[in-house]
């Protein structure tokens, strides 16, 4: 098992020596390692078993740092860090040499982000290199939202866990790149995309059907936990049998054992479920099912994140 702690200089320790750390951010937890150390960051794709083609955010603590790593910044890139970072909001910008291949799967282009939590801040400023952290799961599995997420699956692996508490938003960064004068949107997140919008006008949406590895982010299937999740709205789910156990929007399935049962709002409240959504499925798939029934959720702004990451986690039908 990681150490799970608070102290800052241990980190650091650790990622100075090349080592990994778990760090928190406001969206998931971070599996950490020094960006321009080749080796720190092959270990995380060890630690993770990820593809290599599947390339890293680099995280940072200010627009001034990403200059560092970027050889331009465009003008609606800068309206949105300013708006928004620190902030659940990932961009895709011209990488410079020092960025290893490695970071970016040998793309020209570096995901840059500066994430918004006041420990991973406080250890960032205090770095003199950036750190490279996808989400702390293994490969294709659900991301964490907590200590004991990271502590469950990597615990072993790693030998620091920074305890942030639990992760506001819940699920991961908005990622966004800009081509040929357009604003595209790559992975939908925890940056509801009417936000950019009303700032640098529209976004184009990425489709990710495909499973080109190299189109950003968006293997078709991932966040999926083990036992199979079936998607259904509302009005078209029914009770299962006795081994079901059910991801719900705002309120109980009659029918079905309480006890097999997740609520992601209460109150509909899109932020709420999308701090919920990770954690709950979590421990769905903790129980003694075999079998999820997911509900899809309201399809406007935070909801098409979540419904994204519900399709994704979900076998075909
Ligand atoms: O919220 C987040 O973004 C979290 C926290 C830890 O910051 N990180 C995260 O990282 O979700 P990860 O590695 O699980 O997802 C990053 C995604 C990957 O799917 C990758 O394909 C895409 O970003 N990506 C990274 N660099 C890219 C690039 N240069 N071009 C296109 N896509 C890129
Ligand atoms: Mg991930």
């Amino acid at each position: 098992m990681a150490v799970t702690g608070r102290d800052l200089s241990v980190a650091k320790e650790f990622l100075i020596k090349g080592e990994l750390v778990a760090i928190p951010t406001e969206t998931v937890y971070g599996l950490a390692g020094n960006a321009l150390n080749e080796k720190a960051v092959l270990s995380i794709f060890e630690v993770k078993n990820r593809p290599a083609f599947d390339p890293l955010i680099i995280h940072t603590d200010s627009i001034e740092k990403v200059a560092i790593y970027v050889s331009g910044i465009p003008e609606k890139a800068r309206v949105l860090a300013e708006k928004f970072w620190p902030g659940p909001l990932t961009m895709l910008l011209p990488k410079k040499d020092i960025v290893p291949d490695l970071v970016t799967s040998g793309l020209d282009t570096v995901a840059v982000r500066v994430p918004n939590h006041p420990l991973t801040l406080a250890l960032l400023a205090d770095l003199t290199f950036p750190l490279a952290a996808p989400s702390a799961n293994p490969f294709g599995y659900i991301s964490p939202t907590a200590p004991h997420h990271v502590d469950q699956q990597l615990g072993n692996r790693i030998p620091y866990i920074l305890d942030g508490g639990e992760c506001e938003v819940g699920i991961e960064s908005t990622i966004v790149g800009f081509e040929h004068d357009e604003t595209i949107v790559y992975r939908l997140g925890g940056l509801d995309i009417n936000e950019i919008e009303s700032l640098i006008g529209p976004v184009v949406l990425m489709p990710h059907s495909t499973s080109d590895p190299k189109a950003p982010g968006m293997l078709k299937s991932h966040y999926a936990p083990r036992k199979p999740l079936h998607l259904y709205r509302r009005d078209s789910m029914t009770p299962g049998d006795e081994t079901t156990g059910y991801l719900l929007f705002d309120r109980y399935l009659e029918g079905a054992d309480r006890q097999f049962q997740r609520l992601l709002s209460p109150t509909r409240d899109l932020k709420e479920a999308a701090h919920n959504l990770f954690a709950n499925l979590r421990e769905l798939d903790g129980l003694p099912v075999s079998e999820i029934k997911a509900e899809l959720v309201p399809s406007s702004g935070l909801g098409l994140a979540i419904n994204d990451r519900l399709q994704r986690a979900s076998v075909p039908a």
